[in-house]
């Protein structure tokens, strides 16, 4: 665990682990989106326009995506994921994967979770999964009662989600009520796992995850089981640890 004086330093840190994997030669990364990487992304698009650091022998993977919504909608996640990260450095636009959830038919929807559970596997897996954690605990859209060994698939989001999610959306939109995300047998093959949270938002559902029991109710709690797992937190989401 790491614990941070400030968002920025959560982002450094976590941006820094990346690199220096990045620097090894090709590696596999697993992105998030949402508010807790962009302070991590900045630093990497920095870190690629002030010294060099070349994504182009990366492949990435996001974890999830709202069922329902075109990869070229603004409000998907690989829409975001892009215009967040990834168009702002040299990853090539063939080596950005994100989970297939444009036909609602669920038939499709689980084609697609199994043919991005496929794909991950042959590019050999994750090297490092970057992951921010919902204030119920939830990585990916793993909502409690998540099965701990579940793999990519397609979930029903919480009221809590939509609610925390809202703000991407307009005010006469709906948010989708079912993604398709990695699952949390997924994220635990992971070689390295790297969870960032910032804020009190976030504090119980960290120390839910760092030193609760490892259980579905708190889905974060699953990286307990990881061989390598790094949490970066700030002094706010690190508040309520004991
Ligand atoms: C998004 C994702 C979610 C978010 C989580 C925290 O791809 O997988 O688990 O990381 O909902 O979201 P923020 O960072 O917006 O608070």
């Amino acid at each position: 665990m790491v614990l941070c004086e400030s968002v920025a330093e959560t982002g450094q840190v976590a941006a820094e682990i990346f690199a220096s994997r990045i620097e090894q030669g090709p590696c596999v990364l697993g992105l998030a989106t949402g508010s807790s990487p962009l302070p991590v992304y900045q630093y990497l698009i920095r870190r690629y326009r002030e010294s060099g650091l070349s994504f182009a022998q990366c492949t990435a993977f996001t974890l999830d995506e709202y069922v329902g919504l075109q990869p070229y909608d603004s409000r998907s996640y690989r829409a975001t994921i892009r215009d967040e990260f990834v168009g702002h450095v040299d990853l090539p636009t063939r080596s950005l994967h994100s989970p297939d959830a444009s036909d609602p038919d669920p038939r499709a929807l689980r084609h697609a979770a199994a043919a991005y559970e496929e794909t991950i596997r042959l590019a050999g897996g994750i090297d490092v999964q970057l992951l921010g954690i919902g204030a119920n605990g939830h990585i990916g859209f793993n909502e409690p009662s998540s099965s701990l060994a579940s793999r990519t698939r397609i979930k029903a989001l919480t009221q809590q989600t939509r609610e925390d999610n809202a703000r991407f959306f307009g005010e006469d939109e709906t948010v989708p009520k079912l993604c398709l995300t990695q699952g949390l047998g997924t994220i635990l093959d992971s070689r390295h796992a790297v969870l960032v949270a910032q804020g009190e938002a976030k504090a119980d559902a960290v120390a839910a995850a760092v030193e609760g029991p490892v259980s579905s109710a708190c889905p974060a709690s699953v990286l307990q089981l990881h061989p390598h797992a790094t949490v970066i937190l700030d002094a706010a989401a690190a508040s309520r640890l004991q």
